[in-house]
């Protein structure tokens, strides 16, 4: 199927989103690109974006400095790295302190060069505002005047976070790990918890601190979260793809990098016997897997609007899957073909125009796919339930089902959610009872 764009789509697209999101796409994240960061304190004050109540009259809310302190646990990552937990990770590793290594701070701070550190700036703010919205050097002067407007920021310098697929870029680099700043199995052994991460969820358990109401999309474009997820799920398997072809990132000793392994495969107890066939990978019973939620994810997606690739990209991954048995310049070989077979991905599903139909579409897709069994591991069933909550939310936003519906479908998806809660206790066919209410629940849309 062709990407389709409609008439106000495009022109959308043309007046709000060329010049400034599509020339970003190639921006460097904050971690990389040149500005000088100030520090939080240059964004906080009271008449700034540290008011304590939202303002009415102001377009954003203002209050984002509280809601970061408060709630956001962003503003806390240097803090954990003084924990016991963290003492212990670092110990475990050789490592004498974990708040001085940057090993731990290039994630849990906002750990730019000094050279790129103006006089406020405190490491232990943590993941501070310029983490995620670019060094505020060249565009606080003319924000704060309020002669600029957003396009204008972005030129300066400010990182275009409204955009799904530097946003993806951004948390990633964090959240799974660039050739920068990665969590290795090693770091993963000495006690660090696994990393997971969905775009359209995290965004709004972070929380969120914007208001997407008229002003916002007028301002920012109106993106759905189905495609917020899309464009997260491609980015997510990309980066994947990417750390598998790094050679400094692909094996340890003999061994290859564990962390493109399914954790579960090897990590959960052995009296919970669960092991079952899956017909993408025919990896057999004992045998680790890699780590395939995302393209699952992308799978369900590929089907519906680009069924070519769709299958395509399912030989090739059922190659990656299949080489590993047979050893390392294999699985390279595998894992290039596979990058090359989902060539475009992000663009194309960045710019699909989904409809009301094709989340409806998704939404039977996602369901099917388990229904056949393909959520036995724990992180495909994570990955689907973040995935159905972003369907619920496209559907609700766009009028398919009212305000009572959503209410209603959401807690019957919170079965789902039960159902992951404990990883280690993961018992496929309670998800797969959850799923089936789902399913019964959804038909009556
Ligand atoms: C500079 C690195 C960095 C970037 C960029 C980053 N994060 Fe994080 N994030 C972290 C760290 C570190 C933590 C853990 C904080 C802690 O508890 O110490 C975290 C925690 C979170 C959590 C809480 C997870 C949980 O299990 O409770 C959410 C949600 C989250 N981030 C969302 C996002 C989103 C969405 C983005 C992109 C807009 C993003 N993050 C970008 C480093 C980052
Ligand atoms: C590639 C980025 C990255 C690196 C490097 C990294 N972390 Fe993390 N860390 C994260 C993210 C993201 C989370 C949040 C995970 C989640 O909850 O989804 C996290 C969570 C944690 C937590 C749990 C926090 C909580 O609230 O429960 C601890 C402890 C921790 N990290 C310590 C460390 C230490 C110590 C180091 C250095 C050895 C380190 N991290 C290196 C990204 C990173
Ligand atoms: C972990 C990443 C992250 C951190 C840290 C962060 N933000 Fe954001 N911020 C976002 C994302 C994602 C959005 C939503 C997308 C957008 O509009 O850019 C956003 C949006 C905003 C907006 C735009 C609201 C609008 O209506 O256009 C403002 C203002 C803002 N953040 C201020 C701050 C301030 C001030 C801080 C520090 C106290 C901060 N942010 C810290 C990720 C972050
Ligand atoms: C191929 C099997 C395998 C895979 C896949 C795997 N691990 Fe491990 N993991 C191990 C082994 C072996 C150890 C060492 C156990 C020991 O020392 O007792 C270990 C140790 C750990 C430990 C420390 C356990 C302890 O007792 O201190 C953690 C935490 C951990 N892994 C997390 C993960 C995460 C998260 C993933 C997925 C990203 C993962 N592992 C993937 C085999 C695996």
């Amino acid at each position: 199927m062709p990407i389709k764009f409609n008439a106000i789509g495009s022109f959308l697209f043309a007046t709000l989103f060329v010049g400034s999101v599509l020339a970003q796409d190639q921006r460097d994240i904050p971690f990389i690109a040149e500005d000088i960061h100030l520090g939080v304190a240059s964004c906080a004050g009271s008449s700034c974006h540290g008011a304590l109540e939202p303002w009415t009259n102001s377009t954003v809310l203002q209050n984002e400095y509280i809601i970061w302190e408060e709630e956001d646990p962003h503003s806390g990552a240097y803090k954990t790295l003084l924990t016991n937990e963290s003492q212990r990770i670092a110990k475990n590793l050789g490592l004498d302190r974990a708040e001085d290594e940057d090993l731990c701070l290039d994630c849990h701070a906002d750990n730019v060069p000094v050279e790129r550190r103006a006089k406020g700036f405190q490491i232990s703010d943590g993941v501070g505002c310029e983490a995620c919205h670019g060094g505020a050097v060249n565009w606080l002067g003319r924000h704060i005047s309020g002669e600029a407007d957003h396009a204008a920021n972005l030129a300066s310098g400010l990182y275009p976070s409204e955009d799904p697929v530097a946003r993806a870029e951004l948390c990633l680099s964090c959240h799974f790990g660039t050739k920068d700043r990665f969590v290795t199995h090693r770091i993963m052994g000495a006690g660090h918890p696994r990393l997971a991460f969905e775009l359209d969820t995290y965004t709004w358990t972070q929380p969120g601190h914007v208001a997407v109401d008229a002003d916002y999309k007028s301002r920012k474009g109106n993106i759905s979260s189905v495609q917020v997820w899309a464009v997260g799920q491609a980015v997510a398997v990309d980066s994947l793809l990417e750390a598998m072809l790094d050679p400094n990132r692909n094996r340890d000793g003999i061994f290859p990098e564990l962390v493109f392994f399914d954790c579960h495969a090897c990590h959960h107890p052995m009296s919970n016997v669960r092991w079952a066939p899956r017909d993408s990978h025919e990896i057999g019973p004992g045998i680790p897997r890699i780590y395939d939620a995302n393209l699952i994810m992308m799978q369900i997606l590929l089907q519906r609007i680009d069924p070519n690739m769709a299958d395509g990209v399912a030989v090739k991954s059922k190659a990656l899957h299949q080489a590993s048995l047979q050893g390392y310049d294999a699985v390279i070989n595998a894992a290039r073909a596979l990058k090359d077979a989902t060539e475009g991905v992000i663009d194309q599903l960045a710019s699909y125009d989904f409809t009301a139909a094709d989340t409806k579409a998704l939404m039977a897709g996602l369901l099917k796919e388990g229904l056949s069994g393909e959520y036995v591991d724990y992180a495909a069933a994570e990955q689907a339930t973040m995935a159905a909550s972003a369907m619920l939310q496209t559907m609700v936003d766009d009028g398919m089902i009212s305000r009572e519906q959503y209410v209603e479908l959401s807690a019957v998806l919170n079965d789902c959610y039960s159902a992951i809660e404990k990883d280690e206790e993961y018992n496929p066919r309670q998800f797969l009872a959850a799923l089936q209410k789902l399913q019964s629940a959804v038909p009556s849309l």
